[in-house]
């Protein structure tokens, strides 16, 4: 019994069906795992050296039956060999598709009786590949000109602003999730009530004894008043909570006990108390803080608008 797929072909098709299966099984994100894992690919390369290797060892047993058979097995052997039906199917739908055009010494039946400056036409049919690629052609444009000119589907353009619009609320989406990573340079005052409930929560857990709960002060200063020892707005006060106050006045850094998004939320809460009036207020400490960085935020948030409106001008 004689293979009925040469070699060449059986090899790479069983090499790609185990790529493939190791590809869908293994989660390598958007590389291709190969590329994530180089183990994989020292692992196909031995899978590839392996199917040649039984491929060689195969067809050399083989050799040594066929020189163990007397000159009658010889011949029996040959002969079921040319025998065999290879690729027979293939054979038969690739001349099926390529159709039969006539033979040259009988074009003279097909030729056409017009003839431009010696050239001349026959009459052979069309090759069938052809023909069903030029019907799949008028397909394509019949569903594309009904879904695009009549249905009007969004066109490259529209596609494109839903893709960005995506990318852009993905990318607020990340933002949101990756706040616990602030520190006092990227810290923004957080504003929703779920973060400054859980900076109340963790303000009356360990400030109080020292900051008062309605943050009048005692040990430490008052955090209602407009005055700040280490300045105010979110970045100084996350810092201070962070690292500390000064040395030997009681105020801890808070940064090995609380996590970063933790800070932000109670610094947040913190600055809740400006403008409130405690119940027993400790003198002001401190200078009034101006917030420089306001003015320069709000320049700064002009100038990005401009940017959007140009960006989106030029788009158009
Ligand atoms: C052991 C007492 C104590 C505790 C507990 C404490 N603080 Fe303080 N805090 C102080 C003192 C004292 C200062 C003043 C530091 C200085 O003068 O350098 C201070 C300063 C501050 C300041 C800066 C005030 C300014 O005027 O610049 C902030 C903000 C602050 N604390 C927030 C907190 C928060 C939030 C907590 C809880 C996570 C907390 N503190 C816990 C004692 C405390």
């Amino acid at each position: 019994m004689r293979h009925l797929i040469p070699s060449y072909i059986r090899v790479p098709v069983v090499f790609f069906i185990i790529a493939g299966l190791i590809e869908y099984f293994v989660d390598s994100g958007d590389q291709p795992a190969f590329m994530e894992k180089p183990i994989i690919l020292l692992f196909l390369l031995l899978v590839l050296l392996v199917l040649i290797a039984i491929e060689g060892i195969v067809s050399s047993l083989d050799n040594i039956l066929f020189e163990s058979l007397d000159e009658k097995g010889k011949e029996r052997y040959l002969a079921s060999r040319t025998k065999a039906p290879q690729l027979e199917k293939v054979n038969a739908l690739y001349s099926k598709l390529v159709g039969k055009s006539k033979p040259i010494e009988e074009e003279g039946e097909i030729i056409l009786d017009h003839n431009y400056d010696g050239i001349k036409e026959l009459d052979n049919d069309l090759p069938p590949w052809w023909v069903y690629t030029f019907y799949l052609s008028i397909l394509f444009a019949v569903v594309y000109m009904v879904r695009y000119h009549v249905f009007n589907a969004d066109d490259q353009f529209a596609e494109y602003e839903t893709e960005y619009a995506e990318a852009n609320r993905a990318i607020e989406e990340y933002k949101k999730t990756a706040k616990g990573l602030v520190d006092f340079n990227t810290v923004e005052l957080l504003t929703e009530t779920s973060d400054l409930n859980a900076g109340k929560k963790i303000f009356e857990t360990n400030c109080v004894a020292c900051h008062k709960a309605d943050g009048g002060g005692g040990i430490g200063p008052n955090l209602a008043d407009p005055n700040w020892i280490l300045g105010g707005g979110i970045k100084n006060v996350f810092k201070t909570i962070s690292e500390g106050g000064r040395d030997g006045k009681g105020m801890v850094a808070w940064k090995s006990e609380l996590k970063p998004l933790e800070m932000a939320q109670v610094s947040s809460y913190v600055l809740q108390f400006q403008g409130t009036t405690p119940a027993e207020p400790k003198a002001a400490e401190g200078d009034i803080w101006v917030d420089e960085a306001s003015t320069n935020s709000d320049t700064e948030t002009t100038t990005e608008n401009t940017e959007t409106a140009e960006t989106v001008g030029s788009e158009n």
